[in-house]
């Protein structure tokens, strides 16, 4: 096959950031993908309505004229959040879900949640109004490995909550590990998994080995390879339950080649080609549009989107940039370590 026309993309999880930042990646976004889901990690955090309202408008004042994206918002939970202004984000329809950080487990989630039962009240009444929670699926607890932070957080918060609250509609965001594709397969029901376009495609060893390589560190951190092959059979199996998110997470060069370097891959740019190179290469080209283009709106109550994209496979690899140049300075782009020769038709590629 050499040319593939699915329903446009979504991305269900993404860092678009603020001010100069914001205004130098959102058309790698917007170029492909007809909405996303926008993560609330700045800083400060998006923490109410009224903070979200007006990060969107931000958001549609860098859109490139003419894109007609649409942000999808969510709100930051904290062990304050008032349930009734949350209550008032689904009824007007400008939220869509509320993440839960752990406090600690990734970038600017230090105000995220300690003690999970402070934020109850809040998560009772997103299961009454039907308003998923999006999770960072990773425990904080020091003495646990790095490696086993999502296995344990499955165990000793997320199973606990789903229990507590078997009508809350949860998404375990960038699942990383085999016991993550299994918990969700196993559920029967208000539970699904977005994953990434990079733990498709890196293991650990991308990080580690040959020298420290800080552009292949996110969180979750990528695990080893048994769990990279369940991510990949989850995501070309066309279970609804599995869907894109990118987590695309764009810091500047030098906030990640340092002595204490920033999580975060930034792939919204080439993330179409990436996709179709991994589903092509697992003879899965059929279930890509589920993957990318239906599963999710389908899970979020939405319709999928009603224009298409083209890919279109090319005998010379496609030139993407190594890096965006931004108003905040460089940020470099994903580099799957093998040639791309799938692109989005008419992308300037
Ligand atoms: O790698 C990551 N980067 N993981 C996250 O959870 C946050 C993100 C960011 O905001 O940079
Ligand atoms: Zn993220």
């Amino acid at each position: 096959m050499t040319s593939l026309t699915i329903r446009r993309p979504d991305d269900w999880h993404l860092h678009l950031r603020d001010g100069a930042m914001l205004e130098g990646v959102i058309a790698d976004t917007s170029r492909h993908f007809a909405r996303a889901i926008i993560m609330p990690n700045l800083v400060p955090p998006v923490v109410t309505v009224a903070d979200a309202e007006a990060y969107r408008e931000r958001i549609l004042a860098a859109l490139p004229k003419g894109d007609r994206f649409q942000p999808l918002m969510t709100l930051y939970l904290t062990e304050h959040t008032d349930p009734d202004d949350v209550e008032k984000g689904k009824t007007s329809g400008l939220i869509t879900a509320v993440k839960l950080y752990p406090a600690g487990a990734t970038t600017n989630s230090h105000g995220g949640v300690r003690d999970l039962d402070k934020a109850m009240p809040v998560l009772e009444r997103m299961a009454k109004i039907g308003l998923p929670l999006c999770v960072h699926g990773e425990v904080t607890t020091p003495e646990v490995d790095i490696f086993d932070r999502e296995a344990i957080f499955i165990d000793t918060v997320l199973d606990p909550l789903r229990r507590r609250l078997p009508e809350l509609k949860v998404t375990m965001e960038h699942v990383t590990t085999s016991d993550g594709i299994d918990y969700i397969r196993g559920a029967k029901s208000n539970l699904a998994g977005s994953i990434t376009t990079h733990h498709l495609i890196i293991n650990r060893n991308a990080i580690l080995v040959g020298g420290i390589k800080p552009h292949y560190y996110c969180l979750p951190v990528a695990k080893r390879e048994s769990h990279r092959l369940a991510l990949r059979a989850a995501a070309t199996s066309g279970d609804s339950r599995f869907f894109l998110g990118t987590d695309s997470a764009p810091h500047v060069d030098p906030l990640k080649e340092c002595g204490c370097g920033c999580a975060g891959i930034y792939t919204s740019i080439n993330t179409m080609s990436c996709l179709a190179h991994v589903f092509e290469e697992d003879g899965a080209l059929d279930t890509l549009e589920a993957f990318a283009s239906l599963n999710g709106p389908a899970w979020y109550g939405m319709a999928p989107n009603e224009d298409t994209i083209t890919l279109v496979k090319r005998e010379t690899p496609v030139a993407y940039p190594a890096k965006i140049e931004t108003g905040a300075g460089p940020v470099t782009v994903f580099d799957p370590m093998f040639p791309l020769h799938w692109a989005v038709d008419n992308d300037g590629f």
